[in-house]
Formats: C-alpha cells, sequence, structure tokens
C-alpha cells in the first residue's frame, strides 16, 4: 500500500487527513508525531512549515507536497533533500481568495474607507474624501504568477491601469509587462499602489525597503500579501511618517505572530490581518495531492514543481 506522512501540527492534523481518508482510502496515513512509522516506509509526505532537518530522515520519500502555495519553510532548511521533487500547492480557490484580498485593500484604498470609517466612529457626516480617480490610480503587482495574474486581470476589469514585475516578461491582455531589476524603476515610478504576491527567496528578500519606497509616487500605497521577509518594516514605518507613503495593509510580518511591541499593530495608516489573506482549504487540498500521487503512481509527471535554484 502507498503511504503517505502528514507532517502538520497535532492540532489541527485531522482538518488535512480527514478528507484525505475520505477521498483516497487506498493511500495508508501516518501523522508525523501522533503515529508510528518507519521512516523507511513513507513514500509520499506533506507539511507547510516542517520542522528543520525533518525530511532528510525520510529515506525512500518520492515527492513532498507543500499545501501552501509559498515554499520558502521548506526551502530554509539547509537539510531540505533537493534530490526530492517538491510540489507547490497550485489551485484556482487559492487564487481567487488571495484576489479578493487584494482587491478589497485596493477598493478600502481607493475609496477612503478608512478615513469614513473614522468619521463615523465620530457621527460625523463627512462627505470629504473623494476617491482618486480610477483611470488614474496606477496599480503594480510585483510578481505576475498564478495569484498576481489573476489579481491583475480583476482589477484591470475594474478600470484599474494595471501593471506587473516578473522575472520573465508576460502577455497578459490589458496588462503592463515589466521584466528583470532592470526594468524595477519604471515599474515602481508608475505604480501609486503597490502589491506585492512575490515568492520569498533570496532575490526578493527585503525588495520593500527604503530604496523601492523611494521610486514610488508621492502619495503611494503598500499591499504586502506575500511574505513578511520581502519588507523591512522600520522603512514602510518611516516612509509613511515622513508622508510618502499614504499607509499600507499587512498580511505578513517578519515575525508570526506579530510581537505585541510591534508599532505596525497601532499605526494609524496600516491595516493589520494575521496571515489570512488565503487559507488552503483541506478538501481541495486533498483531492490535490492525492490525484498527484494516483498520476505519479501511474508513471505522470508531477506538475508545480519548485525549481530549487531559483527557490521558488
Ligand atoms: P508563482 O510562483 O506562481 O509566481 C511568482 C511570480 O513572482 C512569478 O511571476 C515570478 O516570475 C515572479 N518572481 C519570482 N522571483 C522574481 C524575481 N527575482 N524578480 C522578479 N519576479 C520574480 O507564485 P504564486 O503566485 O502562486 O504565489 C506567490 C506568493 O504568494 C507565494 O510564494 C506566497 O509567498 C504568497 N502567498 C501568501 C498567502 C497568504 O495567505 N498571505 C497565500 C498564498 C500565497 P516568473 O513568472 O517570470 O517566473
Ligand atoms: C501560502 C500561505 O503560501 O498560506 O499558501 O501563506
Amino acid at each position: 500500500m502507498t503511504t503517505l506522512l502528514a507532517v502538520v501540527p497535532k492540532f489541527i492534523a485531522k482538518l488535512w487527513t480527514d478528507p484525505l481518508r475520505d477521498y483516497a482510502p487506498w493511500l495508508k496515513l501516518f501523522i508525523h508525531g501522533e503515529d508510528e512509522y518507519a521512516p523507511k516506509d513513507i513514500d509520499y509526505a506533506l507539511g507547510f512549515r516542517p520542522p528543520p532537518g525533518f525530511f532528510k530522515t525520510l529515506p525512500n520519500v518520492k515527492a513532498i507536497f507543500s499545501l501552501g502555495a509559498g515554499v520558502d519553510g521548506f526551502l530554509a532548511d539547509p537539510d531540505f533533500p533537493t534530490e526530492v521533487p517538491l510540489v507547490r500547492f497550485v489551485d484556482h480557490t487559492m487564487s481567487r481568495e488571495m484576489t479578493h484580498y487584494v482587491v478589497l485593500h485596493t477598493l478600502m484604498f481607493h475609496r477612503t474607507q478608512r478615513q469614513f470609517d473614522h468619521a463615523q466612529s465620530q457621527k460625523q457626516w463627512a462627505q470629504m474624501f473623494p476617491p482618486r480617480r480610477t483611470e488614474q490610480t496606477r496599480v503594480g503587482i510585483l510578481g505576475l504568477g498564478e495569484i498576481g495574474t489573476m489579481a491583475g486581470e480583476r482589477l484591470r476589469d475594474l478600470d484599474f491601469p494595471v501593471a506587473g514585475w516578473s522575472r520573465s516578461k508576460k502577455t497578459v491582455p490589458g496588462i503592463e509587462s515589466f521584466a528583470g531589476d532592470g526594468e524595477l524603476e519604471a515599474f515602481l515610478a508608475r505604480s501609486d499602489i503597490l502589491i506585492c504576491l512575490l515568492p520569498l527567496t533570496p532575490a526578493t528578500r527585503h525588495i520593500l525597503n527604503r530604496k523601492t519606497f523611494a521610486q514610488l509616487p508621492q502619495g503611494a500605497f503598500i499591499i504586502n500579501a506575500a511574505r513578511g521577509g520581502h519588507l523591512v518594516e522600520a522603512d514602510l514605518i518611516a516612509a509613511i511618517d515622513s508622508g510618502h507613503l499614504a499607509g499600507a495593509t499587512l498580511d505578513v510580518f517578519e515575525t508570526e505572530p506579530l510581537p505585541a511591541t510591534s508599532p505596525i499593530w497601532t499605526h494609524p495608516k496600516i491595516t493589520v490581518t494575521p496571515h489570512v489573506a488565503a487559507m488552503t482549504d483541506p478538501r481541495v487540498a486533498a483531492r490535490y495531492v492525492a490525484d498527484a500521487i494516483a498520476a505519479h503512481l501511474k508513471g505522470g509527471k508531477l506538475d508545480n514543481l519548485v525549481d530549487f535554484k531559483l527557490g521558488y
């Protein structure tokens, strides 16, 4: 029988394994930390933020599945066995939920919703915060991959002028494509709302910093829904407090949970959400993993493999 090891926190293990048991009874499931198993008997494994050094202890594992779209948690492990295929979670529902988050916070800023919330708290009838003109509010998306492309298309459909920045040039109708380090400055210079949807890699760590903020237009707004490691938090606060940036929405942080001492919690121009922009749906993930294993066992290739050299 084919074996699958779930490396997930014990208190939520059933959330992941129940749908797998229902959908793929032909898989013998083990939960790390709960079930007895011999590491040499494990054929496949899944997890999200695995304990460092763990996966090298499985000598016969044929593939490892990330329960998240981002795989930086795996690649931060210097002992990760890079000869084993690592499969990312890529699914329409994940891209859709991320898109909802991005569209929501783009519109919150664009329609000055926080100012109206404040006015309401003061019982003020404040017909005084007109939105910018949509056609003049240029959205820039760092990372035009699975999620960035869907988010960009939806914002384009709302008539925002949208551009994306990626490693390779893209052809997405109605979205201007900028590619590579050489085109980053021009991309930033035309981005009134900058949305980060990049993977966290050595090349993208701290890409949201003092220098990149200075290249944005006066009054620009930041949305980071990718990883906390993309942002230099102190540089963001300085750029907002100087008046250069209008504010930010952050879903991800260098340290999670965000420490109670962080000035970000109480900053009047920063909206905080606790890494919830999109949650992997366990029922969808069960099908994704089981279908991929079934195809692999029949000799098929695995999709959505991580390129270890690029780090995503
Ligand atoms: P993809 O791999 O599909 O897309 C990544 C994009 O980033 C690609 O367009 C890629 O370029 C671009 N890119 C990567 N490195 C560079 C670089 N050095 N310079 C320029 N562009 C670069 O990822 P997804 O869209 O699926 O996911 C993006 C990220 O979103 C995840 O890695 C994760 O961190 C985050 N995420 C956060 C969630 C949350 O709840 N907050 C939930 C889900 C995801 P190219 O196309 O040329 O390869
Ligand atoms: C992901 C996440 O990468 O939830 O999927 O952050």
